[in-house]
């Protein structure tokens, strides 16, 4: 395979990755055309929405990108045949959740969106194609996205497979993606290797330094992806793990963070406290990571990783479990507000969202929930709901706690953060919007059930502040 120029780039997915990828790319890359594809109909209607705040994600600063190059060189469409037959690369950016089904249910990542975009891809390309793994994936995809195209692809048609993973957060996605620490891109050694590794650098130099881009062998970087989530992700459960013995010793957990971060060799990142990380990465790569060591035999490393989901799980049942101990060991219909539902600020999505779980668990107790997000949708917060049961149900042969209605029935979700908080017995603070600072505690107070509890699971309120207003205060790890 020559090593070609890039003018046409298709992307198969256009979510939390895909979309704001693309965007950026054709932003910086205008002599590209740039086309996002997805199978979801509605999703393209909206990103083709001429009002800019209907996106179907939400993350600062992406409606300026989009405004700039859509329609110039970036289009979303559904029209995958056309697409993939223009495109000399084409990004698989498609989601890879984990398997609720079969071999490695709970664990594995489901491939079966990635495979099928491999037999789409070699039914329908007539050209030789450079395919970029955009979405996460287990160590030796590459391999096996190869075998399909070649076995299945047009007589003389060739294929080049990268690994390109992708490391925004949610939430600075366009910050992420204009100014990467590191762009990872893996590849074959041989030369068409070598070829169309070039040619996606090539890509990024358009705005990245080059000394950033970081090339390797494609299943050193398909790995390193689940290794950089996992480290992040086990930073973050060490200090939750630290929080637990703070409130047992009287040490404070962020004076702790802090104190360790300014260890140059331990740094100040992802040493924060919280009631638990969430996401639609974390704990899906660390689980798909544990099934791969034990795939190998490797049973101390697989447990090693597992401890870090386990010490996730710990920290957010310890957070809703002490909210029905506190409030004098029931909260049977009482009123329980949570501020925020998204698994981080300024993100409209929820997948993994702690708030999920305490809610869960809050609901078995009897509790009745209050919801104000800034920008998340009750039909979201009620099948956020109803999907975890219907997990835990699937594992247990269980029947359905609470159906939709009922549901429905004891989860409201309001518009106003003061209606969520009128007559409430307890709040919980679970996502850390910088709105939440600046609410009028005081008033607030007033129109709580007293004693008025907080239990803040972001270190958002001051607990000295809170309780020289009346509030009875439980801050993570103080
Ligand atoms: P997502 O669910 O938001 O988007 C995936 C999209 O792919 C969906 O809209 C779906 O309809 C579409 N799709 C599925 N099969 C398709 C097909 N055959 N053709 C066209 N479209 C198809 O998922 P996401 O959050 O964007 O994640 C995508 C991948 O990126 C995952 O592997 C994830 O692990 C990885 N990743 C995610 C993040 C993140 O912050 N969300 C960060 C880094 C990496
Ligand atoms: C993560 C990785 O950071 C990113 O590189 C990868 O591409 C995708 O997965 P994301 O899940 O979007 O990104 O957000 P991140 O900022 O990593 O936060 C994940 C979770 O950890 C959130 O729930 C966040 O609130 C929590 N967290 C993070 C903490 O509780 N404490 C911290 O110090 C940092």
């Amino acid at each position: 395979m020559s090593s070609k120029k890039v003018t046409n780039i298709c992307c198969l997915g256009a979510g939390y990755v895909g979309g704001p990828t693309m965007a950026v790319i054709a932003q910086k890359c205008p002599h590209i055309k740039v086309n996002v594809i997805d199978l979801n109909k509605e999703r393209i209607a909206l990103w083709n929405e001429s009002d800019l705040g209907k996106l179907p994600i939400y993350e600062p600063g992406l409606d300026d990108v989009v405004s700039e190059a859509r329609g110039r060189n970036l289009f979303f469409s559904t029209d995958i045949e056309r697409h993939i037959l223009e495109a000399d690369m084409i990004f698989i950016s498609v989601n890879t959740p984990t398997k609720t089904y079969g071999v490695g249910r709970g664990m594995a990542s489901d491939l079966k969106y990635v495979e099928l975009c491999a037999r789409q891809i070699a039914s329908i390309a007539t050209s030789d194609k450079i395919i970029v793994e955009k979405s996460t994936l287990p160590v030796r995809t590459a391999e096996a996205i190869k075998t399909i195209l070649d076995a299945t692809g047009k007589e003389g048609v060739r294929f080049q497979v990268l690994s390109n993973p992708e490391f925004l957060a949610e939430g600075t996605a366009i910050e992420d993606l204009h100014f990467p620490d590191r762009v990872l891109i893996g590849g074959e050694e041989d030369q068409d290797g070598q070829n169309a590794i070039q040619a996606l650098v090539e890509i990024y130099a358009n705005w990245v330094s080059r000394e950033r881009i970081v090339t390797t062998r494609v299943w050193s970087s398909e790995l390193s992806k689940l290794t950089a989530n996992a480290f992040l992700a086990q930073r973050v459960s060490s200090i939750n793990a630290i929080s637990a013995l703070c409130e047992k010793t009287g040490a404070d957990v962020k004076e702790v963070a802090y104190a360790i971060g300014q260890d140059s060799r331990i740094g100040s990142k992802f040493l924060k406290a919280s009631v638990g990380f969430g996401g639609s990465c974390f704990q899906k790569d660390i689980l798909n990571l544990v099934y791969l060591c034990r795939h190998f035999n490797l049973p101390e490393v697989a447990d090693y990783w597992q401890q870090v989901v386990k010490i996730n799980d710990y920290q957010k049942e310890r957070f809703a479990k002490n909210i029905i101990s506190t409030l004098f060991n029931t909260i049977s219909d009482k009123k329980i507000a949570f501020l925020g539902w998204a698994f981080k600020k300024d993100t409209n999505d929820t997948r993994e969202s702690a708030a999920i779980y305490v809610a869960d668990e809050l609901l078995q107790d009897g509790g009745i929930i209050h919801v104000y997000d800034p920008k998340v949708s009750a039909d979201q917060i009620h099948s956020d709901l109803e999907y975890l049961q219907r997990n835990r149900i699937e594992k247990s042969n269980d029947k359905l706690a609470f159906t939709i209605e009922d549901i429905k029935k004891r989860v409201f979700v309001h518009d106003s953060p003061y209606n969520a908080l009128t007559n409430a017995h307890a709040i919980a603070i679970l996502t850390e919007w910088d709105e939440f600072k600046t609410y009028d505690w005081i008033n607030i107070y007033n129109k709580m059930i007293k004693p008025a509890f907080v239990f803040d699971g972001r270190d958002m309120v001051s607990k000295k502040e809170m309780e020289k207003i009346g509030f009875k205060v439980y801050s993570i790890g103080k």
